[in-house]
C-alpha cells in the first residue's frame, strides 16, 4: 500500500488487482468450503441454493458496492467511516453504531472461524500423516472426525495456532505475502476443487448430489431457511460487518467500484458451488447424511482423497491451501478493529493485532467447547406475548448462537442500515461522484440498493421469526 491519495499515515492499495485479491482473499473461505455445504444440506439443497445465489446477485452485491463506496469516500477504519460520512451529509453522529456493530460481529466471528480453522489445520496433519490411506470407509473417517472435535485441548492447541498466525500477518500490515498468497494459492485451490469435481463425476451417486443442490424443491423451504440463505451470502461476501469497508478505504480513487465487486462476488459465488457440487456426490455414493452439520466436509473429502490415485498428496495440498483461504479470510476479520485501534488509541500495528487477536481467541473457547464438553448445554431464545409466540431460535449450543447471531442477524442488520445510510440518507450525487458509472446501470444499483435490498432484508427476518405465517416461519 502506498499513500498518494489516501489520508495522512494511511496505506493504499497498489492498484485495482491488488484490492481484487485482497477482497477475493476475504470472500473466498471457510464459508465456501465448510460453511455453504453444510448449511446447503441442512436446508434441503436446491431451493437454498437458488435464494443463496439470488441474494448474493440482488442484495449482495448491491451491498458490497456500498461499502466499498463509503469506505473509500471516508478513507477511515468503519467506525470512524460512518461517522465522518454522518457529518458530512448532516446525518446524525449515531450512524458510528454501524461500524461499532459491524466490529462485535468480526470478534465473534474470528472466534469460531479460528477454531474451525484449526481441525483444518489439524487435517493437513491428518492426511500428510496417512491418517486416511486406509480410510476407505465412511465410518473410520467419521471417527477421526470425532476424535478430534470431542478433544478439547487440541482444539485448544490448533485454533492458538491459527490465531497467533493471523495475528502476526495483520501486525506486519495486511499487504504484505496477502498478494502472492491470493494471486497463486486461490487459483491453485480452485484447480483442485475442479480436479475433485472430477472424480466425484465418477462417482455413483453423482447426478443425485447435483440434482440434489440444482433442483429446487421448494416444499422443503422453511422461513429459518429464507433466512440462511442470505445469512450466507453475507458471510461468504464478507459483507455488513466492516471488513469489506475498510479494505475500500485502502482503494486508489481511480479504480472502478462496480466492475471490481462484480469480479469478486463472481469469483467466490464459483467456489462456494464447486465446493458442493464436489461434496453432495460424495455425500450420496457413500450414503453420508447431508444435514449432519459442521462435520460434513471433514467426513466426505477425505473419502475422495483415499480413493484417487495420489490422494495423500492432493489431500495435503488441498488442506494447506484451505488454510490458506482461511487466513486471507481471518485477516480481513480482524483488520478493521486494529486500524480503529491503530486511528485512534496510541498504539503500533502489533499491539493492536496481539490485543484484538486475544479478545477473539478467549471468545472461541465457547466454540471449543460446544463439541465437546458443553455439548448438551442448549439454548432456546422467544419472545412471548399473550397470543403469539416469536421463536428467534431453538436448542442451539454456544457455537451455533455465535453462528447463528453474526451470519444471519448481525451481517444482515449491519447490511440493511449500510443500503439505508448510501440509498437513502447520502446525497444522490455524492453516490455518483464516487462510483462514477454510466446512468443506467448507476440507476439500476441505486434501486436495488434503495428499495430491493432493505425490502428483502426486512422481510427475510419478519418471515423468519413467524410474523407473517409464511412458508414454515419460526423454530429452527
Ligand atoms: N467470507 C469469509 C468466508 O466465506 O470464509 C468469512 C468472512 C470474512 C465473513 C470476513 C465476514 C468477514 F467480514
Amino acid at each position: 500500500m502506498h499513500g498518494n491519495d489516501a489520508a495522512p499515515g494511511r496505506g493504499l492499495w497498489t492498484s485495482r488487482l491488488a484490492f481484487i485479491l485482497a477482497a477475493t482473499g476475504s470472500a473466498v473461505g471457510l464459508g465456501n468450503v465448510w460453511r455453504f455445504p453444510y448449511v446447503t444440506g441442512e436446508n434441503g439443497g436446491g431451493a437454498f441454493v437458488l435464494l443463496y445465489v439470488v441474494c448474493v446477485a440482488a442484495v449482495g452485491l448491491p451491498i458490497m458496492m456500498a461499502e466499498v463506496m463509503l469506505g473509500r469516500r471516508a478513507r477511515r477504519n468503519p467506525i470512524d467511516a460512518m461517522r465522518s460520512l454522518a457529518e458530512q451529509e448532516g446525518r446524525s453522529p449515531q450512524w458510528v453504531w454501524v461500524g461499532r456493530m459491524g466490529m462485535a460481529a468480526g470478534f465473534l466471528i474470528l472466534s469460531f472461524y479460528s477454531v474451525i480453522a484449526g481441525w483444518i489445520l489439524a487435517y493437513v496433519f491428518r492426511m500428510a500423516g496417512g491418517v486416511f490411506h486406509n480410510a476407505q470407509d465412511a465410518e473410520t473417517v467419521g471417527r477421526v472426525f470425532t476424535d478430534l472435535i470431542s478433544d478439547p485441548e487440541r482444539l485448544l492447541a490448533w485454533h492458538t495456532i491459527f490465531m497467533v498466525i493471523t495475528v502476526a500477518i495483520v501486525a506486519r500490515g495486511v499487504e504484505h505475502g496477502l498478494e502472492r498468497a491470493v494471486r497463486y494459492l486461490m487459483p491453485a485451490l480452485f484447480g483442485i476443487l475442479v480436479l475433485l469435481f472430477v472424480y466425484a463425476a465418477t462417482t455413483p451417486a453423482f447426478l443425485e448430489g447435483v440434482e440434489f443442490m440444482f433442483v429446487p424443491d421448494f416444499g422443503k423451504l422453511s422461513g429459518q431457511a429464507v433466512l440462511e440463505a442470505m445469512g450466507m451470502a453475507f458471510f461468504s461476501l464478507s459483507l455488513g460487518m466492516g471488513a469489506i469497508m475498510v479494505y475500500g478505504s485502502y482503494l486508489p480513487r481511480e479504480a472502478s467500484i462496480a466492475r471490481t465487486c462484480i469480479t469478486v462476488a463472481a469469483a467466490d459465488t464459483a467456489v462456494a458451488l464447486l465446493a458442493g457440487m464436489v461434496i453432495f456426490p460424495i455425500v450420496f455414493s457413500n450414503g453420508l447424511a447431508p444435514a449432519q452439520g459442521p462435520g460434513l466436509v471433514f467426513t466426505t473429502l477425505p473419502l475422495a482423497f483415499a480413493q484417487m490415485p495420489l490422494g495423500t498428496l492432493v489431500g495435503t495440498l488441498f488442506f494447506i491451501l484451505l488454510v490458506f483461504a482461511a487466513v486471507t479470510s481471518s485477516i480481513s476479520l480482524l483488520e478493521p478493529p486494529v486500524a480503529w485501534l491503530l486511528e485512534n488509541g496510541r498504539m503500533d500495528r502489533a499491539k493492536a493485532a496481539g490485543i484484538c487477536g486475544f479478545i477473539a481467541w478467549v471468545l472461541g473457547l465457547g466454540t471449543i467447547f460446544s463439541f465437546n464438553i458443553w455439548a448438551d448445554y442448549k439454548w432456546t431464545l422467544s419472545l412471548d406475548f399473550t397470543r403469539v409466540q416469536y421463536v428467534l431460535f431453538r436448542d442451539k449450543t454456544f457455537f451455533d448462537i455465535v453462528d447463528f447471531l453474526t451470519a444471519n442477524i448481525m451481517l444482515p442488520l449491519g447490511g440493511l442500515l449500510i443500503a439505508l445510510f448510501a440509498a437513502h440518507l447520502m446525497r444522490r450525487e455524492s453516490c455518483e461522484d464516487e462510483l462514477a458509472m454510466d446512468g443506467w446501470h448507476f440507476n439500476l444499483w441505486y434501486f436495488l440498493l434503495r428499495y430491493v435490498a432493505p425490502v428483502a432484508v426486512g422481510l427475510i427476518f419478519l418471515n423468519a421469526i413467524g410474523v407473517f405465517g409464511w412458508v414454515g416461519g419460526g423454530g429452527g
